[in-house]
């Protein structure tokens, strides 16, 4: 089993987006084991895969923060969470692609969770009682590094870093860089590596957007991170695909924006290779 965390603490750079195609594309085009695990309480990526009305019969006991160990009034403590209890199995009839929703609630586990100790460890033992079940794990973090992502990072192998290539998020980069690595330092058990920066919503005709790709792509062979040759176009496919809650994938698996999510995922699969 790989953990893939996709991380990036500017918002907006195409996270949920990523994890919703690549995970898609993975289960019906690479026929892989695919769980996502939405752990942004924004629940964007969650609402991807399912209804609200699905959603409210699973908000009080079928959550990732029920995995997390939150205490919502509805669990007991003295009873370990089954992770299994949370898992949606073949969202939209996809074989193979199982989700963990999230929950508005996970905004306060930060506060809840403040004196637990081990409490950046929940999920990585949570998920080792499932990992036989899956050959990927997809997880959309929130645009921050607190504790949820703190989870992420302790049980991912790879991150992967969506960014806009504009002037903010290529200063934002060596930050989320050395503040993975400081984190690691103070987590002993966080063996996470960065597998490489995506470039999404990009505007191949205008000039700062190439002008900015470029620079990233230098910045990041002195950061020593690896970016994707693949990038992924802004394109109305997407945005209209995000807007109906639904994978671009599914609407039409040939668009553009598809095609190029279909090429990041074979380059993706080729890099873990490579790392084995
Ligand atoms: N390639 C693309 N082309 C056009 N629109 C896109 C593309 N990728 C993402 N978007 C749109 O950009 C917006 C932000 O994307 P997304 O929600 O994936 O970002 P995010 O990084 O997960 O944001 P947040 O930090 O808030 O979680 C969404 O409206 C989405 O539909
Ligand atoms: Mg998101």
């Amino acid at each position: 089993m790989k953990t893939i965390a996709f991380i990036n603490m500017k918002g907006g750079v195409g996270k949920t987006t990523s994890v919703v195609e690549i995970a898609t594309i993975l289960a019906k085009e690479h026929r892989k084991k695919v769980l996502v695990i939405d752990l942004d309480p924004q629940t964007n990526c969650t609402f991807s895969f399912i209804k609200i009305e699905a959603w409210d019969k699973l908000k009080t006991n079928a959550t990732i923060a029920d995995v997390l160990g939150m205490n919502r009034g509805f669990s007991t403590r003295d009873k370990e969470y089954e992770i299994k209890d949370a898992v949606l199995k073949n969202v939209l009839g996809i074989v193979g692609l199982d989700l963990i929703p999230s929950h508005l609630e996970l905004t306060f586990l930060d506060l809840e969770l403040g004196g637990v100790a081990g409490r950046e460890q929940i999920l990585k033992k949570q998920l080792d009682k499932i990992k036989d079940d899956y050959e990927y794990v997809l997880i959309d973090c929130p645009p921050n590094l607190t504790l949820a992502p703190q989870n992420a990072l302790v049980v991912s192998d790879y991150i992967i870093t969506p960014v806009v290539p504009e002037i903010y998020p290529s200063i934002g980069l060596p930050l989320l860089i050395n503040r993975v690595r400081s984190l690691k330092r103070s987590i002993p058990q966080c063996n996470v590596e960065f597998l490489g920066v995506i470039f999404t919503k990009v505007k191949s005709n205008t000039r700062i957007h190439t002008q900015q790709l470029d620079a990233i792509r230098k910045t990041s062979v002195e950061l020593d991170v690896y970016t994707f040759q693949t990038i992924i176009p802004e394109t109305v496919r997407i945005s209209e695909a995000a807007a109906n809650n639904k994978p671009a994938y599914l609407v039409n698996p040939n668009a553009d924006g598809v095609e190029s999510y279909k090429n990041l995922v074979k380059e993706i699969l080729l890099k873990i290779n490579e790392n084995e």
